[in-house]
């Protein structure tokens, strides 16, 4: 239960879905969170709820994209509690469209969120988190290790995590500085993103995609959140203290085939 007692987490992208749930999964072993999202009206609404509970939950509204307000963010984070242990790169969105249709915008858009902005946060926890050692985790995807024709940027940008993560880890590790930095790859769970993704698909499309799904995965169901969530808990805490640049794969079976 107390397994990230007195940490200091933050998690981006944390108003819904998989970083909503791996904050709350933080907050219930003990650790102080700030959750961060580009959606203020839900980040405080969730907060509130979490602190009516108890929990030691914090919301700031944060476009990872930007990289003056990572600097702002990090530097709330230094004045408040004078360190940070545990960075969740979690905030991403998905774009459809194939690689005739995808403009060149839409694969921008994609790469800016789901690469650029897992650069600039590894960067500047780094910076912060070098003399005392933490944990980076960067959610990347099953969608990272394999082709889907209707996502071509979104398997670009989350192979790119892949392999951007390898780097700064060894980097580190190399360095001294005791800062363990890993990717959470999850199948697919039952989020917004999901949800929306079949919206625009639409009918006949929708349905063949959601059971082609489920035929695909071996275990026949989406994630749970939660599930999810448990594995960045394995990430953030010392139980995986001899893990670093490396994948955790969350996915019900998918890439076992
Ligand atoms: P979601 O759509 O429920 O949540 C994403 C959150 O990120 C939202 O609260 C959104 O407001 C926020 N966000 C979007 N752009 C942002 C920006 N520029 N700055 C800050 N926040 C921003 O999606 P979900 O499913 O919870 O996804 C979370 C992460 O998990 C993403 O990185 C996604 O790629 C990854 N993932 C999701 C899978 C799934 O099946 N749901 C599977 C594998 C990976």
């Amino acid at each position: 239960m107390n397994r990230l007692n007195n940490r200091i987490c933050l998690v981006t992208g944390a108003a819904s879905g998989i970083g909503l749930a791996i904050a709350e999964t933080f907050l219930r072993e003990g650790a102080t969170v700030l959750l961060t999202d580009i959606d203020a009206a839900a980040g405080e609404r969730h907060v509130a709820r979490l602190r009516d509970e108890g929990l030691n939950a914090l919301f700031q509204q944060h476009d990872v994209t930007d990289e003056a307000r990572w600097t702002q963010v990090l530097s709330t984070v230094k004045e408040r509690w004078g360190r940070l242990d545990v960075l969740v790169n979690n905030a991403g969105i998905a774009v459809l469209g194939d690689v005739e249709t995808l403009t060149l915008a839409q694969w921008r858009k994609t790469n800016a969120v789901n690469l650029d902005a897992v650069f600039i946060g590894t960067q500047q926890a780094i910076a912060v988190m070098k003399g005392q050692g933490g944990s980076i985790i960067n959610v990347a995807s099953i969608e990272g290790f394999i082709g889907e024709p209707m996502v071509p940027s979104y398997n670009a940008s989350k192979g790119g995590v892949r392999i951007f993560t390898r780097s700064a880890a060894a980097h580190c590790a190399r360095k001294g500085y005791a800062i363990r930095i890993n990717n959470l790859c999850p199948g697919y769970a039952a989020t917004a993103m999901i949800s929306g993704g079949l919206e625009e698909m639409g009918g006949d499309v929708a349905q063949q995609f959601q059971s082609y799904l489920q035929q695909r995965i071996p275990m026949g169901r989406l994630g749970l959140v939660e599930e999810i969530a448990k594995g960045a808990l394995f990430l953030a805490s010392d139980d995986s203290s001899y893990m670093t640049g490396s994948d955790l794969v969350v996915d019900g079976g998918y890439l076992a085939q």
